[in-house]
């Protein structure tokens, strides 16, 4: 899995911005994944992680809906945090990334936009095996 760092980029969603507030809006061509389910994390204490994993198969897309939280990615070789606190930003995670998210505001909403179904058989939840999965 040759995914890199540098695959891991923060997507500007178009949005209207009125007096009567701003609506964003993501349609299939800003997304490199047609999208199979949606969900989203919330009343996530502030000591808590979340993630502690990477996809075989997945790609992502998570947005701070609300609030704020910080996600960790690492290629196998690198890794490198990234803030997430706009409703109007997206990062996008492919494949062959390993992921964690922590320090959740109060209140924060982590929306993620996901290529695949649920399906545990696709995840990696053991660093060490991830690493030997990148050849890292
Ligand atoms: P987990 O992947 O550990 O969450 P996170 O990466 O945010 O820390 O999932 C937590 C639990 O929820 C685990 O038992 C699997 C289950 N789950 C589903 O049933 N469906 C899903 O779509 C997801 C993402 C998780």
């Amino acid at each position: 899995m040759k995914t890199k760092l540098s695959d891991v980029v923060i997507i500007n969603i178009p949005n209207v911005h009125e007096k009567r507030g701003k609506l964003a809006v993501l349609e299939k061509e800003i997304l490199p994944f047609g999208i199979n389910r949606v969900y989203y994390l919330y009343d996530v204490p502030s000591d808590a992680f979340r993630g502690g994993h990477a996809h075989k198969e997945q790609e992502s897309l998570l947005i701070a809906l609300s609030g704020s939280f910080d996600v960790i990615v690492d290629d196998g070789w690198n890794r490198k945090i990234i803030s997430l606190n706009k409703p109007k930003k997206g990062l996008l995670i492919p494949k062959g990334i390993w992921r964690e998210i922590e320090n959740f505001s109060a209140g924060a909403v982590c929306l993620v936009l996901a290529s695949t179904v649920y399906n545990e058989n696709e995840y990696i939840r053991d660093y060490k095996k991830f690493k030997l999965f990148k050849g890292s």
